[in-house]
């Protein structure tokens, strides 16, 4: 190809000048000529580039539009004012921003071509060849144009650009703004994050301290125990060492499973009977919440199993019972209740998700101050939080979203503002 356009030259090389505000832009052209066989001058901006031209014309020129000093417009209207440049193919090659207006203009300067970035570079090089190649003899000017007055040049000069700027004003104003909405969100996110982390050291810290704890439960309890063996018969202090161990139990069965949850990272599924768990859990359901909020726990008692992880759905109680406390201004109250129902296909179609068949439904109800519409739109959103900046990360619900889909399950919620709230938690059942 390069051979066919060299034919044409005398040195035996065509030379291209481009003329770009852009680096890159220039960079690009400059590999794409050269490796095509011409040789490349370039300039930044069209008085440079007249300058160049004037002093060594080259054989064909690509020149962008929007550039400092002098843009493309004028650089085409002077260049095809000269008598020697004139001769010379112009292309402009130029980018967003731009309408058929702006090409109809272009042309009547005495533009040869008009091509739009990004151009498939098999045609940008067509394009040069083809004004490079003698035997095309490139369109003069009509005579109207030539003759178009100097006024009405810089009517339609002054309008071109005028669009193409605002359009680039307008471009650059909405990229300032995406920038700034990312820099808010970069910033809240890590802010989230280094709470994340504050809240993971801070679990690893209460994992050090339960297993401290345990072991003080442990003397106390074996003391206790050996004390009830010298108090045999019911007696005040007999009473006090019973209260002593029924409280050492209790602080046991919490501190293991504090542990249980600290350490627990791998998912296991097992076959599980959700009352049975949430009877195990309870302790630490309460002791999550101030005496003056009730827990109330209404299983259902015959349920059937649900293929679950333990310590999982044990997160999930608790977050949904600490939203519940926060939610709660005292005296109030959280119930929790199980049932297992059979889902049928329009109840699922309703939903959207699921397959129909028999489900375990595990509610949890309080007497909060509930949610308004855009917030109860929003609850599952990670990061999304009502509460004071270092309060709440915002995470709660969209684990326990999580949660539920990793159990194939699905979630409800109904609430209103003063009417409390109600989360509804839909797990597949087990065949019995
Ligand atoms: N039981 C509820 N009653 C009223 N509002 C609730 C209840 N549960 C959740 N919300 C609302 O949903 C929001 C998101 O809850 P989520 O548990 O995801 O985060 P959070 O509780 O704000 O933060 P974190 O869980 O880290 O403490 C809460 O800020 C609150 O506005
Ligand atoms: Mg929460």
């Amino acid at each position: 190809m390069a051979e066919t356009r060299s034919g044409d030259y005398t040195d035996g090389m065509a030379t291209v000048l481009i003329v770009d505000d852009n680096e890159q832009n220039l960079y690009m052209l400059r590999i794409l000529l050269e490796t095509h066989g011409y040789t490349v001058e370039s300039a930044t901006q069209g008085a440079e580039a007249l300058e160049g031209a004037l002093a060594r014309p080259p054989d064909l020129v690509i020149s962008d539009i929007l550039m400092p000093v002098m843009d493309g417009f004028s650089f085409c209207r002077l260049w095809k004012a000269d008598p020697v440049l004139k001769s010379k193919p112009f292309v402009f090659y130029t980018a967003t921003y731009t309408e058929s207006r702006d090409e109809a203009f272009a042309l009547s300067l005495g533009a040869d071509r008009f091509l739009l970035k990004p151009q498939d570079l098999d045609r940008l090089l067509g394009v040069v060849g083809e004004l490079l190649t003698p035997i095309k003899s490139k369109t003069e000017p009509t005579s109207e144009e030539a003759e178009e007055s100097e006024a009405e040049f810089l009517r339609n000069y002054n309008l071109t650009l005028f669009r193409k700027l605002e359009k680039k004003v307008a471009a650059l104003e909405a990229a300032n703004k995406a920038l700034q909405r990312d820099l808010v969100l970069r910033q809240e996110l890590e802010r989230q994050l280094v709470q994340a982390q504050k809240m993971e050291s801070l679990g690893q810290i209460a994992g050090g301290i339960v297993h401290d704890f345990n072991n003080v439960l442990a003397v106390i309890g074996s003391m206790a125990a050996l004390l009830s063996l010298s108090h045999r018969h019911p007696s005040p202090t007999k009473d006090g060492i019973d209260k002593i161990q029924e409280a050492v139990k209790m602080g046991g069965g919490l501190a293991r499973q504090l542990l249980a949850f600290a350490r627990k990272q791998d998912l296991t599924m097992e076959s599980l009977d959700v009352d049975a768990l949430l009877k195990e859990t309870l302790p630490l359901l309460v002791a999550s919440l101030p005496k003056t909020v009730e827990l109330k726990l209404v299983l259902d008692g015959g349920l059937p199993d649900v293929n679950a992880d333990a310590v999982q759905l044990q997160q999930l109680f608790l977050n949904f019972v600490s939203n519940a406390r926060d939610a709660i201004t005292p005296p109030g109250k959280v119930t929790i209740d199980t049932a297992s129902l059979e889902l049928d296909r329009d109840f699922v179609k309703h939903r959207g998700e699921g397959q129909p068949g028999r489900y375990v439904r595990i509610r949890f109800l309080d007497t909060g101050c509930g949610m308004d519409a855009p917030t109860l739109e929003k609850v599952f959103e990670p990061f999304f939080t009502t509460k004071e900046p270092g309060t709440g990360t915002g995470l709660g619900l969209s684990v326990v979203y999580g949660i539920v889909r990793q159990h194939r399950g699905f979630l409800q919620v109904s609430s209103a503002l003063g009417r409390g709230t109600c989360f509804e938690v839909y797990l597949p059942a087990l065949p019995d």
